[in-house]
């Protein structure tokens, strides 16, 4: 529970992660995100660059709060895209390099990423062959890359690894077809989910040993995304040799397109509670949710930190923190207190930046939770108030 100022809010290995702010002065639902904390791992980042030369893009399916782009492309070399709008944000907004890559494209996909994206990667042949003349014909340059599946050990959880079985991510060596590699001046990969640089390294062998005499045909290859770069534990020295080898082997660029690495513990979700039931145990039902604000906590599931509340029954009061939606699994989980919860409490849940504002929605016309940014001067500055008006505008 936080009422006041909390110096620091998220302490990991002695290291200060996200600066103090005034807890009652926020309208909750929020997103607060620190400028300062953004920077550190923009920092970190770009002395990866600089050590190995390798292109360091932002992956706007996780964090696409453009009000920050202005510091993040003083740092990055461009965007990751998954989508057309994710490519027009990043044009528009970022004003760097767009990298895209989608599952499939349509027609008309294509033709707008004409406009927006300096990188088209297909997974299959059979696309890369259907718009490669296209691509082509346009009269500014557009690499184009075909994304392969190491086949590699992934994430833990299917939902999360592209290597998994029957995966529909990328072309397997069994289905690449090299005599289609005519104008592809590129390989893409990504097999990682919040993992370390020896996953890494274990995938790269997976790459070259199928993909190898491919490599050094190409121009640049990307490693994707899900390394946990500016977590406190990753090997940083272990990447940068990795990429510096590859790049010394093949004689390639290397790109990395992190999502969560660029925005890890950068923001916060500050809720209050709105009302303690009891069924057997007391429950806090907020103003936020996991399900419509914080989905990655049932879809991937995990259960993220509350500041000041360790697990149930280490401290002297424990909830259960309920959603203020219908769903009856919208369950944040349970914790313990030093204080008892009432109506009014605030409290805030750690890592709320990355996955969260990309994929929050308004099941049950729950409000989103406002945008606001912690400057680095200490100012907050709401940045989006959401209403009734984005309720009714995704719907007709
Ligand atoms: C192709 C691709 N690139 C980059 C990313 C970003 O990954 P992360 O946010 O885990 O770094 C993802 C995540 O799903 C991805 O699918």
């Amino acid at each position: 529970m936080t009422d006041k100022i909390f110096e620091p809010y998220w302490e990991k290995d002695g290291a200060k992660l996200f600066s103090s702010f005034d807890v009652s002065k926020i309208e909750t639902p929020a997103y607060v995100v620190d400028l300062g904390v953004l920077e550190n791992n923009l920092k970190i980042l770009a002395e990866v660059k600089k050590r190995t030369g390798a292109k360091i893009l932002l992956a706007l399916k996780s964090f696409a709060m453009f009000s920050t782009f202005p510091l993040i492309r003083k740092y990055l070399d461009g965007v990751c895209a998954s989508s057309v709008n994710e490519a027009r944000l990043g044009k528009e907004k970022f004003g760097k390099e767009v990298h895209t890559f989608a599952p499939a494209y349509s027609d008309k996909d294509i033709k707008e990423h004409l406009k927006y994206s300096d990188h088209i990667v297909f997974n299959s042949f059979q696309l890369l062959d259907k718009y490669k003349s296209a691509i082509k014909n346009k009269n500014r340059n557009i690499e184009i890359g075909i994304r392969i599946n190491p086949e590699a050990k992934g994430a833990d959880n299917d939902l999360y690894n592209p290597c998994a079985p029957c995966s529909r991510m990328g072309v397997t060596i069994d289905e690449f077809e090299p005599d289609k590699l005519d104008g592809v001046s590129g390989l893409h990969f990504h097999a990682l989910c919040e993992q370390g640089a020896d996953d890494l390294a274990n995938v790269l062998k997976h790459v070259e040993n199928k993909f190898g005499p491919y490599i050094s045909k190409m121009k640049w290859i990307n490693f994707g995304g899900g390394h946990h770069i500016t977590r406190s534990d990753y090997d940083v020295d272990l990447l940068c040799k990795l990429i510096t080898d590859f790049k010394k082997k093949y004689d390639v660029d290397v790109t990395l397109e992190p999502g969560e690495a660029v925005a890890l513990n950068a923001g916060v979700l500050v809720t209050s509670v709105l009302d303690i039931i009891k069924n057997d145990m007391e429950i806090a039902i907020l103003d936020s949710t996991a399900e419509a604000h914080m989905p990655d906590v049932l879809a991937m599931p995990y259960r993220p930190t509350v500041i000041g509340a360790e697990k149930p029954s280490v401290k002297k009061h424990t909830y259960r923190l309920g959603g203020v939606t219908c769903l009856s699994g919208d369950i944040i989980g349970d914790y313990s207190f030093d204080n008892p919860l009432r109506v009014g409490s605030k409290l805030v849940f750690a890592n709320q930046a990355i996955y969260t504002m990309v994929k929050n929605t308004t099941f049950n016309g729950v409000r989103l939770p406002s945008i606001i940014l912690r400057e680095k001067d200490g100012k907050l500055k709401v940045v989006k108030r959401f209403g009734y008006e984005d309720f009714e505008r995704r719907l007709s």
